[in-house]
Formats: C-alpha cells, structure tokens, sequence
C-alpha cells in the first residue's frame, strides 16, 4: 500500500532511493517517485508504471544530491498519473512529502487550504501534508511537522525535506508502518525492512505518534507533542540474499522453493522461544482467529487442529468483518491475529478492538517488530524470511507450522498432553519438511499441466476437512496471479449450488489425500464426471483408484493426514504460478494488489 523510502549521508542519493525503492514496489506499482535536495534547491522527479520507468527517465541525470525521499504508490485517491505520483510538494517547491495510508479529512483541509489562496496540482490527500508544513513553517521543520499532524485524521506514514533544513529528513508514523535504519554517516527511512537490508541490518521500528528526525549522523524520535523518546536498536535476522531472487525466474517460484525451510525454520524458532505468555491460558474458553486472504486460510487449517488437540472451540472471522461486526469476545477469549506482514490494516485493528474489549491477543507474524508484532499481548513468529512475491507461499505453510505447534502447546499447558508426547508430535510433524521437498520435484509436470488448463476461464476447487481451506488457498492464488476466475468449495457443499456450473469448460482441482474424507471425496469426484466435469486431482502418488478417474492426476508423496494441507498446497501453488507464468502475467507484482494492505 505505498512504499516510502528515505536517505541521508555522504553518498548519492538517487541511486540508493531507486534500489530502495524497488524492494519495496511489492507494495504498490502504478506510479514512483524521488525528490532530492541538489544546490540548495528541490528537484522531483515522477513517472507512471513501475520503478524502471522512473529509473529509465533519471539515465544520465548524475544528480549529486545526498539526501532524497522516494516513493511507489499504490493508488487511493486520484487515479495512477504523473501529477498523483509522489512526492508531492507546496506550490513554492520548498518542502517535499512521500505518504503512505490515507488521510480521511483531506477534503476538509483542502478547502481551508485552498480559501487561504494556496493551489494545488492534485487530486491526492497527500498534497494537503505539504501545504500544511509550509503554512506551519517558521523556521523549524520538526515543528512544522508537529503542528501538521494535529491537524490529521486517519492511519498513515510520511517523510518530508525541505530546502530551509537540507540536511534533515523527518518522518511520521500513526498507523502505517515506518523503520528507521541506521549506517555509518548514514541513515534510512523506509516502509519495510527489505528496503534498506543492503545497507543495514540496525533497525528502529517506530510507534504509532512517533517523529523520527534523521541527518546523516543523528537520528532523535519524538512524540508528537514533542517529547524525546528513547528507542530500543535491534539487529534483523535476514540477510540480503535473502531478500534476491537467487537463480529463480521470480521470487514467487523460489518462496515456493523455500518452503521447508521456512517450516523448519519456524519449528526451530517455536521451540526455541520462550513461550510464558502474559495471560492464563487455562482460563480461555474459546480462540477467535482473526486474519485476512491466505493468513485466513491458515487459520482455517488451524480451527481443526486446535479444536482437536486442544479441545477449545475456534471461530475464524475476516478481521474486515470482525471490526464492525459484534463479535462477543472478553476477558476468556484469545484472539489469534494472523498476519505474515504485521501490517495489514484490517487485522491490526481487529485485533486493537478485540483487546479494548479484554481478551488477550497473540499474534502471529513474520515481521519482527511490525506494528502487529508490536500491538499484540504475545507475538509467535514465523521464521518464513522476507516474501517479496505479492501472493503469499511461503509463509503460509510456515503459519500452518505455527498453528499446528501452538495446538500442541495448547493441549500441553491444558494437561491434554505430556511433555514427552508433545515432543513426539512435533518430530513427526517435523517430517512433513521431507515430504514438501518431495513435491516440489513436481515443478516440470506441473508446468505441463499448467501448458494443457491455461486457456480456461474458470475453475473449481473441491476439498473437505483440513483440505476446504487449502481448496480456498489454491482458487485465490490462481485468481490473483493469473486474473483467471476460480472458486473454493468445500467438496460436500458443491451439490448445493456449484454443480450447476460443471461443464467441459469448466476444470476441476480436487484435492483428495487418502484421509478419512477420502471415500466422500471420490463421490464429489463422480458427481464432477457425470457432469462431464474435467477432474485435475492430487492425491497419494499410489492412489490407482483417483488416478484412473481424473483428466489430469498430480501424485504426491503420502503423508499423515493430519498434516496433509502442508503438502497438498504446494501443487496449487505451482499450478497458479505456471499458468500465470505461461500467460506471460507479471507473476511477482499482479495488477491492482499490493503485498501489504494499510488500509480498510
Ligand atoms: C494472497 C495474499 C493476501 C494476504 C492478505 C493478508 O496471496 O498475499 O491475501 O494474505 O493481504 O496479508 P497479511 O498476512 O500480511 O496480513
């Protein structure tokens, strides 16, 4: 949702601002921009697309500048053009603000701004940012600054530099994220880690209602009204490499690539953290999961197993539903927030309103120190590393990790289970890393099979029990990389309605382990042919039975079939990624999406 980045130091500007920029065009890509201060004076330059348009008009520009603010948008207000591509600046050219999130009383503040005779170039809320710092201005931009965001209402982050104070950024954060990093007679400002990870791995994550002042060798925070906060530094856990695409076409094929890692890597941290939560765990009587996109089917996944390990009745809610709806939560209630970005709007304040009503919230989240992170009572990581690719793979089935051991952890602290068979769980479970690299070997067929469905407009995906979410996960990412209509169903539901539409138009992914909905499925299965459905299954490598009977049948390796969803999923995944791959479709940044929604 807009990525925002900043630089001060002693080397070019320009050419860090784009790098910067381009780890994070992942939040948003219809238009980019950079201001920087050069001989005392502002210069902006803009472009519409994605960051290599930007790069290729700044060829042979040799701007000298050492201090710069930079942009990627992800349109709100004001359709993708040069004049709503950030930075956005005051009529005088004196002061220059990138902005990240919405500000919900622009249109108030442009009138006011616009009866005081100031006239503005655009249709964004940003503009009014800049104005106000220039209305407010007398001599100190921090207090420009501050007296600005009193006057604003909504969630958002921004950076500002003026020529009056060439040697200063200043940065805001209420609502959308903002890191401060930290280098050697240098300093960074960006909406994400990635980001900056080439130039630093010291980091300070702001709160909400914190001002950050940067020069190139001082960085001061603020509250807003001004008061100096003291700030804990902390060191990121990832390296750049990998934040690069390593040897791979796209980072989605390699966050596919990565996923037993990221599993193992996620048990690892599980059992290596401490995990005294602040709250009686004894006491709740009931989890409700809230999260957004595949973060809700993983929690999907979750219910079963909590449910079944854990014996606490789950309810999983979209957090967007959960925040104006009236869901009874108290004191009893745990509150699972999943979220791989920490960021997403929609969960965080669910999550806030669920705690302002008393019930404990744990998150769940792959951004350390990530608003999320930082709001929820307890924070279980996932150890997925940055995911670049706009649709999410790799952190899914590291979040599948994570609900499957706080299930155990759960049944543990209740007395369901011992310590020893809570080990013995988790080596089993630890096996299925074996099986994920085993599927994986599937990737050339799969593109066959991608080769053969491409051409359809629609599909269908049937599961039951733990494999109705993954059916869910396989449609979304079929429709948000290859923009090609696709539906999730749980398999049983499917004579209620979606029958209706099977036809030979219409191919078919049914996701049939051999588990105890095995039978039902082969039914659902039948019920597709007799309709001249074409089936594409997955299903055990050995199953003769489900291979005789589909069009297309993709064999994986067996699996227990409690932990099946981690396996099944990872066909899907492969299948939406060829087929958009074989469209030629921008696989890493779909059209309208960005990896991190920071807005409602
Ligand atoms: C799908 C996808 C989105 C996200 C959703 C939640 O591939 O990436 O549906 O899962 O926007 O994002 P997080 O987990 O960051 O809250």
């Amino acid at each position: 949702m807009c990525g925002i980045v900043g630089y001060v130091g002693e080397d070019y500007a320009v050419p860090i601002l784009l790098s910067a920029l381009e780890r994070l065009e992942y939040r948003g890509y219809d238009s980019a921009g950079i201001a920087v201060i050069e001989d005392g004076k502002l210069i902006v330059e803009k472009k519409v697309g994605k960051i290599r348009e930007l790069v290729r008009a700044l060829w042979g520009k040799q701007y000298k500048a050492k201090i710069g603010i930079g942009h990627t948008r992800w349109a709100t207000h004001g359709a993708p053009s040069e004049k709503n591509a950030h930075p956005h600046t005051d009529e005088r050219m004196e002061f220059a603000v990138v902005h990240n999130g919405i500000i919900e009383n622009y249109l108030e503040l442009k009138k006011e701004l616009e009866n005081e005779g100031r006239r503005f170039s655009s249709e964004t809320d940003t503009e009014v940012i800049a104005h106000l710092i220039s209305k407010y201005y007398e001599g100190d931009l921090l207090q420009a600054v501050l007296k600005t965001v009193k006057r604003l209402k909504g969630a958002f982050a921004f950076a500002v530099i003026s020529v009056h104070e060439p040697d200063k950024i200043v940065g805001v954060k209420t609502g959308s994220p903002l890191v401060v990093g930290l280098g050697k007679n240098e300093n960074f400002l960006a909406s994400d880690i990635p980001a900056i990870l080439p130039y630093t791995r010291n980091v300070i994550s702001l709160d909400d209602g914190e001002v950050a002042v940067l020069t190139k060798d001082s960085v001061d925070i603020y509250d807003f009204d001004g008061v100096p906060v003291s700030k804990e530094v902390f060191v990121v856990p990832w390296d750049i490499l990998s934040a690069e695409k390593g040897g791979f076409k796209h980072f989605m094929l390699k966050e596919i690539f990565e996923q037993p890692k990221a599993v193992a890597d996620t048990i690892g941290g599980f059992l290596s953290q401490d995990l005294s939560f602040p709250f009686d765990l004894s006491k709740v009587n009931r989890i409700v999961t809230i999260a957004c996109g595949t973060s809700y089917h993983a929690g999907l996944v979750g219910k079963y197993w909590i449910e079944k390990n854990a014996g606490i009745p789950v309810e999983v809610i979209y957090a967007s539903e959960f925040r104006y709806a009236d869901v009874p939560v108290d004191e009893n209630t745990l509150v699972l927030a999943i979220s791989q970005s920490g960021e997403t709007a929609d969960t965080r304040f669910a999550a806030l309103s669920a705690k302002e009503k008393g019930a404990a919230v744990v998150g769940i989240v792959n951004v350390v120190g990530s608003s999320l992170d930082r709001e929820a009572d307890f924070t279980l990581y996932t150890h997925a590393g940055p995911e670049i690719g706009v649709a999410a793979t790799k952190t899914f089935t590291a979040q599948l990790a994570v609900l499957y051991l706080a299930s155990l952890l759960f049944a543990r602290r209740r007395g369901r289970i011992d310590r020893e068979e809570f080990y013995k769980k988790v080596e089993l479970f630890s096996e299925v890393t074996k099986k994920m690299e085993k599927v994986l070997e599937l990737s050339d067929q799969i593109a066959e099979v991608a080769a053969k469905y491409k051409k359809f407009k629609d599909f269908l995906y049937l599961g039951r029990w733990l494999n109705y979410p993954i059916a869910l996960e396989g449609a979304l990412k079929l429709k948000e990389i290859s923009y090609i209509h696709a539906e999730g169903y749980p398999a049983g539901e499917m004579k209620h309605g979606p029958i209706a539409l099977i036809d030979e138009n219409m191919p078919v992914v049914v996701i049939a382990p051999q588990d105890r909905v095995y039978e039902k499925m082969i039914s659902n299965l039948e019920e597709v042919l007799s309709r001249k459905g074409r089936v594409i299954s997955v299903g055990f490598e050995g199953d003769k039975v489900l291979k005789e009977k589909s069009e297309t049948f993709i064999g994986i390796p067996e699996v227990e079939a409690e932990f099946s969803p981690l396996v099944t999923v990872i066909p899907l995944q492969l299948l939406a990624y060829h087929i958009a791959d074989q469209l030629g479709l921008d696989v890493d940044q779909p059209r309208n999406l960005a990896k991190t929604v920071t807005v409602e």
